[in-house]
């Protein structure tokens, strides 16, 4: 399609919302049909620019936001709540008729500056409580699922150090993985209905970290911890790329815990050079290789209920700022909006399932 003509089509679609969510062939089209989730993390602010909108309502029937629902979004000062950005995401959504997934109430990393290891023990108990509490309860009924806890082991498979673990801590150093059960607790008490997810990287496969995390579930469980679901992140960066088959074994394990899984910020990162420009176009197939075998995993695991990519054009993907500009290209559509061959990759992959397994999601 010439540029000013998707222009004009990305036009209608905004005035008409509704229209584009059953184009085919589409992502969305083709993840209803397979009872999946398709989603990509969204920044509100680009909402005003067509194509950015149409081809989410277009591509997706699930939306994350990128920042807006993070602590340093919704909690700017302490005590003082700030749900507008948050708000323009559901808001988004449900004029799309999409699932919003909620991302992250709680994580070590990225932080308010007046989140610090000064305070004391029971008021970061306190504090944590008061955020989990007030969001969660924000968005009850809009928010259908949440990153609960996000990023809490090492590649070591050991609790990593934290504000909320052991700098000092809410009082419960020490004490393993007592903290994040607190905060599932706190979660479900502030939303009975959400589905609450740990969310972690470098664990897709089995493994040390994913070892972790699995006994964590099948402990949480056994005691009657409110958890239903893992998100794995899926950021292939550098070095091999997540065996599909381990991957697979890693959701079934998983799955008969009686969890569901999602795949919940994919993204493949490729060398760039000049511009953002990827240094060798073959590359883009290997991308594409790999997009589809991992579409193609979560399609036919029933344990598998959403699949998702961490943003959804290259012109905006957070890979070249965490890679000091040498790597890019990660997503399904380049900067101008146009499907990338890792788009056909997943596509195909969806396609490709012609019986639907019969998911567990709840
Ligand atoms: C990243 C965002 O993409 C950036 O815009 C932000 O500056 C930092 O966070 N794992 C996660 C996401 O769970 O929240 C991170 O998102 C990427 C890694």
């Amino acid at each position: 399609m010439k540029k000013i003509t998707r222009k004009l089509v990305a036009l209608a679609a905004v005035a008409f919302p509704l229209l584009a969510a059953n184009q085919e062939p589409s992502l969305r089209h083709e993840a209803n049909r397979l009872g999946l989730l398709v989603g990509a993390a969204v920044e509100p602010a680009h909402f005003s620019e067509p194509e950015y909108a149409s081809t989410l309502g277009r591509e997706f029937n699930m939306i994350e936001p990128e920042n807006a629902m993070k602590w340093t979004a919704t909690e700017p000062a302490r005590g003082r709540f700030d749900f507008a950005p948050g708000d323009k995401v559901v808001e988004f959504a449900e004029a799309h008729r999409m699932k919003v997934r909620g991302h992250n109430l709680l994580w070590g990393s990225y932080n308010p500056a007046w989140l610090s290891s000064r305070l004391t023990s029971s008021a970061l108990r306190e504090i944590m409580h008061q955020h989990i509490a007030r969001v969660a309860a924000h968005y009850a009924g809009r928010v259908f699922a949440w990153d609960v806890v996000n990023e809490t082991f090492d590649a070591q498979a050991r609790l990593r150090h934290s504000l909320w673990y052991d700098q000092p801590g809410i009082g419960l150093a020490g004490q393993g993985t007592a903290y994040i059960e607190q905060a599932f607790r706190w979660a479900r008490e502030a939303d009975r209905k959400a589905l609450l997810f740990y969310n972690d990287y470098d664990a897709e496969g089995l493994g040390p970290k994913s070892d972790a995390i699995y006994a964590m579930v099948k402990d949480f469980k056994r005691r009657g911890v409110p958890i239903d679901g893992v998100g794995l992140q899926m950021h292939v960066l550098k070095g091999a790329p997540p065996d599909p088959t381990s991957v697979d074994a890693n959701i079934t394990r998983l799955a008969r815990l009686g969890v569901e899984v999602h795949i919940t910020e994919m993204d493949v990162a490729l060398p760039t050079g000049a511009g953002g420009r990827v240094l060798d176009p073959a590359a883009l197939g290997r991308q594409a290789e790999i997009y589809r075998n991992i579409a193609g995993v979560c399609a036919r695991n029933p344990g598998c209920t959403a699949f998702q990519t961490w943003g959804f054009t290259d012109k905006y993907s957070w890979i070249p700022y965490f890679t000091h500009f040498k790597m890019g290209g990660g997503l399904l559509f380049d900067a101008d909006y146009r499907p990338k061959p890792s788009y056909d990759g997943v596509l195909k992959a969806f396609e490709t399932v012609k019986q639907p397994p019969a998911r567990q999601s709840r």
